[in-house]
């Protein structure tokens, strides 16, 4: 009878858990439609007047010889290049599908998005630090373009916060015990106050004049979908730390 009770309680609690998880999983798919649709329409209907703006803007530039007036046509055809980033990112959030998942070569993976965002900040003396020694010849079961797309975004945000010309952004990899890798950027940017920590993950929020406030959003949204975690640490003034832990395998 006790045995019986006690097998009826394990059920009863392994019931609990998979309610609250997928309990969880509708809310984030909730949240993911709702700002899905509106992020494309924004996207959809800004788009055509951005385009409209910069051929007059082109047309105009053919024309002009006068100094002054071309510098203002440059700086309208900066900021349209600027809106466009915009809508781009709303895409890509609107465009969030359901993960692929496939065998990754999570340590090159990683590599290659570092280079790539150093590449971009090209100008800047800011020095990309790799340790990802732990992860060489792992293979992670993701969607390969979703794992860039977080990890362009967080290193991005790691470049972005160091203000001055100088400082580190770090890229670090390890194993976890049972079924997990942890990858962890840290920079030594402005880092984040506790008020801010509060909004980071929430849709729009931003303290960038060119951000959309999408970044962490998209990121939250890909790790959960890969039962992931991620986790921020920061030092107002001195840095911040994001770790994102994310399974090996799928079936665990
Ligand atoms: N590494 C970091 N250091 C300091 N602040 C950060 C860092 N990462 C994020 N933040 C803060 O969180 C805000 C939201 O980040 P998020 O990536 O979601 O949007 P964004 O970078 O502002 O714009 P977007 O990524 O859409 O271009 C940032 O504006 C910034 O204030
Ligand atoms: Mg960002």
């Amino acid at each position: 009878m006790k045995e019986a009770e006690q097998k009826l309680q394990k059920l009863y609690r392994e019931l609990e858990i998979k309610v609250a998880q997928r309990t969880m999983e509708l809310l984030a798919s909730k949240h993911l439609a709702d700002i899905g649709t509106l992020a494309a329409t924004v996207a959809h209907e800004l788009r055509n007047p951005l385009g409209v703006i910069n051929v007059a803007a082109y047309n105009l530039r053919k024309k002009a010889r006068d100094p002054g007036l071309i510098k203002h046509i440059s700086s309208i055809e900066k900021k349209v290049a600027e809106g466009s980033q915009i809508i781009n990112n709303l895409l890509v959030y609107s465009r969030m599908k359901m993960p692929q998942f496939g065998k990754n070569d999570i340590y090159s993976l990683l590599s290659e998005c570092a280079e790539a965002v150093k590449k971009h900040f090209g100008g800047r003396k800011i020095r990309l630090k790799k340790l990802l020694q732990p992860l060489k010849g792992m293979n992670v079961d993701a969607d390969a373009l979703q794992l860039r797309e977080i990890f362009t975004n967080l290193i991005t945000n790691a470049y972005q916060a160091i203000e001055d010309n100088r400082g580190v952004v770090e890229v670090s990899g390890s194993v976890k015990s049972g079924n997990g890798i942890a990858i962890s950027i840290k920079d030594t940017g402005t880092g984040i106050n506790k008020e801010d920590m509060a909004n980071i993950f929430k849709p729009f929020f931003t303290r960038k004049t060119k951000g959309t406030g999408l970044g962490l959003v998209i990121c939250r949204d890909l790790i959960n979908m890969h039962n992931g975690a991620i986790e921020v640490k920061s030092a107002p003034g001195k840095g911040s730390t994001f770790t994102v832990t994310i399974p090996i395998r799928r079936d665990k």
